[in-house]
């Protein structure tokens, strides 16, 4: 099933060369605004030796420099910003969980196109004019909340702006108010699940129709469970505070093969982590992006850390980014192997006996360090099938990531609940020093 033509934005209609000529003009005006409007573009392109004039083809964004969070953090809060202070409408910080927040500025123009960007998503995600839904990221200066707020008004939803938090409040919402989309954390959207068996309602007889889940990464066997669990349609939605906020990329409801990325508006490259050399598509590294549109806080190959790599178009002409396996950041570097949770999140969903909720201890002993897998048992689970998922998580770690670690079940409902973004990794090594 491919959506009827007459619902696509006109940029989702355009071919491949439309769209290439479509973004190399807007990356053009974009190299020049950010240059001409923010001194610390025009010292980095300088430095590099390269001009906005520079750029007459795609492939020559490459020879421009990066832009990282260090970058942001040390013009905080105003100094990225491309028109007077006047002009921005509104302000946001991302999640940042050391040192500054990050401040990133939305002109009028800038809150509009947010808006059509995540109602394309939503829509792409299989919500239509006149659904009721539910929004469970959390308001305020998270983007995630109001940005999906804007894009549900936007695509003619009847908006619940529940936010995160009072959790039993957001099942009685639920069942009260019959919405048909849900717009939340993978996480949260399983503290729900609880919540729902908790107070003994069915969550398969909702009248939730199709799921929206992002702002952290999620495998394909969470979808799963999700999908099981609640009897609904469970997509993908990414994006990031330094290029918009929700709505950077979408998985489409027919497909589910990775999330279209809205590139008339956002640029994609994969590059090498450490070389920073562009990858060819196919090929994983880290996600960078330049905006060809926004005017508040234009952003030049902006540095994502989220590992990913870039694949052809499907449902849309846009390429499509796979599942974000993590971020740089959260691996884990074990005795010289890198993890990810991902690939925990794959092992435990798998574990029979074992609740989709774990957490990954880091600890050290002398100078070796050392990871315990806490997974919760289900309700179920006797004291034999909880060993047996000790084992056997122990051994697929073993066997799928090629390191020894710990696994230990833990009883149900002892783990922490996320109520937005999840924490999954638990680091104690500094303290055992
Ligand atoms: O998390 C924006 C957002 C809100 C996206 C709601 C989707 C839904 P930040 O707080 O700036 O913005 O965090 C951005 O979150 O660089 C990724 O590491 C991670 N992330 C966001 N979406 C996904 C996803 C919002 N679908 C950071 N899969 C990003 C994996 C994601 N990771």
């Amino acid at each position: 099933m491919t959506q009827a033509a007459d619902l696509l934005d006109p940029a989702e209609r355009l071919d491949l060369d439309g769209l290439r000529a479509l973004q190399l003009e807007r990356l053009r005006n974009s190299l020049r605004h950010a240059y001409e409007n923010v001194p610390f573009y025009k010292e980095s392109f300088d430095k590099a030796g390269v001009h906005p004039d520079d750029c007459r083809s795609l492939s020559d964004l490459s020879r421009f420099p990066f832009t990282t969070k260090a970058d942001l953090r040390e013009n905080y809060p105003y100094g990225m910003f491309a028109v007077p202070r006047e002009r921005i409408r509104r302000l946001h910080a991302s999640s940042g969980t050391t040192g500054r927040p990050t401040v990133v500025g939305y002109t009028e123009n800038d809150l509009s196109m947010w808006a059509d960007m995540v109602a394309r998503s939503l829509r792409a995600a299989g919500g239509r004019p006149g659904d009721i839904a539910h929004i469970a990221y959390g308001y305020g200066l998270f983007t995630g909340g109001l940005g999906a707020h804007y894009g549900a008004e936007r695509l003619g939803c009847t908006v619940v702006p529940a936010s995160g938090g009072m959790t039993s409040r957001q099942v009685t919402l639920i069942q009260d108010l019959k919405p048909s989309v849900i717009m939340v954390t993978p996480s949260y959207m399983l503290t729900l699940l609880d919540e729902f068996e908790r107070q003994g309602v069915d969550p398969r007889s909702t009248s939730l129709r199709v799921g929206v889940f992002g702002a952290e990464p999620w495998t394909q066997d969470m979808r799963r469970e999700i999908e099981e669990r609640f009897a609904i349609d469970a997509v993908d939605i990414y994006g990031l505070s330094e290029v918009i906020g929700p709505g950077v990329a979408q998985e489409c409801v027919e497909t589910k093969d990775g999330l279209h990325i809205w590139e008339d508006h956002f640029f994609p490259e994969v590059v090498d982590p450490i070389t920073g050399e562009v990858l060819p598509e196919g090929e994983q590294g880290e996600l960078v992006f330049t905006s060809l549109t926004k005017e508040a806080m234009p952003i030049v190959r902006y540095r994502t850390r989220d590992l990913t790599r870039l694949l052809p178009g499907t449902a849309r002409v846009f390429r499509r980014m796979e599942k974000v396996t993590g971020r740089s950041d959260d691996m884990v570097i074990l005795r010289g192997v890198n993890l990810f949770p991902t690939q925990i999140e794959e092992i435990v969903l798998r574990t029979p006996g074992v609740a989709p909720h774990f957490q990954l201890r880091l600890t050290r002993s002398g100078r070796m360090d050392a990871l315990t897998v806490r997974a919760e048992a289900r309700p179920d689970a006797d004291a034999a099938t909880r060993e047996a998922a000790a084992r056997s998580i122990v051994q697929a770690v073993k066997d799928g990531i090629g390191v020894s670690v710990a696994a230990e079940i833990v009883d149900p409902e002892s783990l922490e609940r996320s109520v937005g973004k999840i924490r999954r990794i638990v680091d104690l090594r500094e303290r055992k020093g």
